[in-house]
């Protein structure tokens, strides 16, 4: 029988195109595809992804009502075996944008949490002490959502746009990430 493809999904909170978030994010997804995965990309501030609105709807329903699209964000979410979620640190906290985007996380079937792999990007200008607040918060509701958390990577001290591509050893490091993610599905 023919082995599925192991399929990654990279999603991007940070607004800056060639960025450090989504420089890592690529980096991450070009491992996992040059190790026979699939991979796609969401660009979140690129989206139109509303905010909560605590209509509560979804316990009611059972899914979530806003019209936007998070609705098809959330169909490549299930076809994926891993997701790859970067944000910047802003304020330590997530970007605006992955925050709206874990926030309606909240109508959505825990089923489809359950088991999933998760590789978490945290660029930060400061040093990593800066970044605390937002790996904390992240590496929470992984385990909370019954996820599996497969690495973090941190990238402080990064401001410019792609000033992480000078850090050599984080790039590799990115690039393994996706290969060994795929592998292990
Ligand atoms: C609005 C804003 C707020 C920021 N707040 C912080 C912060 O609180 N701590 C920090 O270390 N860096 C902060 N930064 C710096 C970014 O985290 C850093 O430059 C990062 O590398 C940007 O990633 P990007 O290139 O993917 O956008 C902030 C940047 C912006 C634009």
């Amino acid at each position: 029988m023919k082995e599925e493809k192991a399929s990654v999904l990279g999603v991007v909170g940070s607004p800056r195109r060639g960025g450090n978030t989504e420089t890592l994010v690529d980096e991450v997804l070009r491992g996992a595809m040059e190790a026979g995965g699939h991979t796609e990309k969401a660009f979140l501030s690129e989206m139109n992804i509303k905010p909560c609105r605590a209509c509560d709807a979804c316990s009611r329903v059972g899914h979530c009502v806003i019209e936007d699209d998070m609705v098809a964000l959330l169909e490549k979410m299930k076809g994926s075996h891993v997701w790859v979620l970067g944000t910047p640190v802003y304020w330590w906290g997530p970007t605006a944008q992955m925050k709206a985007f874990i926030d309606r996380w909240y109508g959505i079937d825990r089923a489809v949490f359950r088991g999933r792999g998760v590789v978490l990007v945290v660029p930060s200008g400061g040093g990593s002490s800066y970044a605390r607040q937002t790996v904390e918060m992240l590496e929470s509701i992984v385990p909370y959502l019954g996820m599996r958390r497969i690495a973090t990577l941190q990238a402080p001290g990064t401001s410019g746009p792609g000033s992480v591509k000078q850090d050599r050893a984080l790039m590799s490091r990115a690039w393994k990430t996706g290969r060994d993610a795929v592998k292990g599905k």
